[in-house]
């Protein structure tokens, strides 16, 4: 599904009153199977910008359209649809606590079944080999049956991931996927997020904290910082010194303790940068 934004500004509708907009005039177009990261310092409008292409936030200002669609011009069982093809992967995936992590799974499909299948599937889940094949895909197939509250932080990460793979979404929106993930666990997430959604002809946008990651495993970054696009460039032209610039006055998000960036990557040829 290609998506374009013309112009748009978001605030959120708790935010108080007088705040600036945490987006700002923000204008992206991505063709249809394309895939970007979203990066940039804490509190850049990152997740904001997922939420308004999910069409969780109406923009104040400009033009949202999703494939031939615009969304806040439709009626509200037509809106509801387009929802249902896209998936939003928030950071922190909402599992409800004794729920099996088969029925998670499934949970992915639940936008596309009628009220009558997506309440029998909470029950007597219905396509088990669908959810331990997604599983697999993160390494999670002996949890098909295990209680959700019983995972780690990085399972449930993982099984989050899992109901996005199960699910028939063109457009896959990922928040921070990887923050409860160790390097390798990280490494395996983008490599399968990123094959899927290829193998879907879906597009991709994935916000990180990981610069490195992003830098290995997306053909084009997209620099956001306060509310506004900084950069949008292929992933070989991201210099150190843009991201330097990027995270100006957040630099230990950058180099912090638990660095987050190889700066000596951003300099590595183009064909380091492709996507696997
Ligand atoms: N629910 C909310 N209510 C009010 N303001 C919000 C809300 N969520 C975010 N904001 C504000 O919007 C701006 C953008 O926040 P956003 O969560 O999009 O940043 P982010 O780039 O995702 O940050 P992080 O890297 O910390 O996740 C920030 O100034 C934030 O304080
Ligand atoms: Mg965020």
């Amino acid at each position: 599904m290609k998506l374009v934004l013309e112009a748009c500004s978001v605030s959120h509708p708790a935010a108080t009153s007088g705040a600036p907009p945490a987006l700002k005039k923000l204008s992206l177009a991505l063709a249809s199977g394309e895939q970007v990261a979203v990066i940039g310092p804490s509190g850049a409008g990152k997740t904001t910008l997922l939420q308004l292409i999910a069409c969780a936030l109406k923009p104040s200002q400009g033009r949202l359209q999703l494939g031939e669609q615009a969304p806040w011009q439709m009626r509200t069982a037509a809106l509801q649809r387009l929802r249902g093809s896209l998936f939003l992967a928030p950071q922190v995936p909402p599992l409800p606590p004794r729920q099996r992590v088969v029925t998670s799974v499934l949970a992915g499909r639940l936008p596309e079944m009628g009220l009558w299948a997506s309440l029998r599937s909470l029950f007597y889940p219905q396509d088990i080999a669908l959810a331990a094949s997604a599983l697999a895909q993160f390494d999670l197939a002996e949890k098909l049956f295990e209680r959700v509250d019983r995972l780690s932080g990085g399972e449930r990460q993982r099984v989050g991931l899992a109901r996005l793979v199960a699910s028939n979404a063109q457009l896959l929106l990922v928040d921070e996927p990887l923050s409860a993930l160790d390097p390798e666990r990280a490494r395996q997430a983008l490599t399968t997020l990123t094959r899927v959604a290829r193998a879907r002809g879906a597009t991709l946008v994935a916000t990180l904290h990981h610069v490195d990651m992003a830098l290995q495993h997306f053909e084009r970054i997209v620099g956001l910082r306060d509310g506004e696009l900084a950069f949008d460039l292929p992933a070989h032209q991201v210099s150190p010194e843009r991201l330097r610039e990027l995270y100006a006055s957040h630099l230990d998000e950058l180099t912090g303790p638990a660095p987050v960036v190889d700066l000596s990557l951003a300099a590595t040829p183009p064909v380091a940068m492709q996507c696997r």
